[in-house]
């Protein structure tokens, strides 16, 4: 299993800490937000990871993570966006990195307190189309700013709604996702969404579509260091006082 872990965008959300350098460089309990989500994944047995970001801030990841031997990685490649053209078009950059593996696709400023491990096993164990992880989430301010899952009857996903005004459910879609190689075609058929980017939740609304998604919902603590100054501050307060990536 390869992994993928974007860390682009403009983090507008986060100006003006934003302004003069990349997201998900900034601290979190003092350490750069990029080596929670790398943790992440190598403890979840993924050691093989594409860092893309944009391609100003290359060079800075290059410096800090070198070849990431130091936090577990046996093999770490980087890819560089010109402009932030959404998560799809930054996943469409690690298509000769991933090859025909399955993969998962992690955001760089989401933060997990429990292990993503059996996300990562049963995905393995039937590697086909997508699965997503959900998270329980209460507040409605915060649901509006997410990727929201839509039940059927039979508690599967029926639909992904991008920041709806009026959420179908309290579950979360994280930035953690897992992919077989077609995820590269689906990308190919993608139109800009409204925000002008080739928007995750549209691959993930096809792979509902031809009946190839999966889901888990995750246990403990999940942000969303980027949603807004409020998030990065309650999740540097989590992390802080409880610790994260944990078992
Ligand atoms: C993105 C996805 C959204 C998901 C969120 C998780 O939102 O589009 O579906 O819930 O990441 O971090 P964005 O950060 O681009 O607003």
């Amino acid at each position: 299993m390869r992994g993928v872990l974007l860390a682009g965008g403009t983090g507008s959300r986060l100006a003006p800490l934003t302004d003069t350098t990349n997201k998900h460089l900034l601290p979190i309990a003092g350490r750069p937000m990029v080596e929670y989500a790398i943790e992440a994944l190598v403890r979840a047995g993924v050691t093989e990871v594409m860092v893309v970001t944009a391609a100003t801030y290359l060079d800075a990841f290059v410096e800090l993570l070198g070849d990431g031997s130091h936090l577990g990685l046996a093999a770490l490649d980087f890819g560089g966006q010109e402009r932030a053209g959404g998560i799809a078009e930054a996943l469409g950059l690690a298509k000769s990195f991933v090859g025909s593996e399955p993969m998962v696709v992690m955001l760089a400023d989401n933060i997990v307190e429990r292990s993503l491990r059996p996300t990562v096993a049963a995905f393995e164990a039937n590697p086909v189309g997508a699965r997503l992880v959900l998270s329980e989430v209460t507040e409605p301010e915060h649901l509006r700013h997410l990727g929201i899952a839509e039940f059927g009857d039979h508690g599967e996903v029926i639909r992904v709604h991008e920041k709806p005004q009026d959420p179908p459910s309290n579950y979360a879609v994280t930035g953690v996702y897992c992919y077989d190689a077609t995820v590269f075609d689906v990308i190919s058929t993608l139109v800009p969404s409204g925000r002008g980017e080739l928007e995750i939740t549209d691959v993930n609304n096809h792979y509902i579509a031809t009946g190839n998604l999966a889901h888990d919902v995750l246990a403990g603590f999940w942000g969303d260091a980027g949603e807004s100054m409020q998030a990065y501050e309650d999740v540097n307060d989590f992390v802080a006082t409880h610790g994260v990536n944990k078992d």
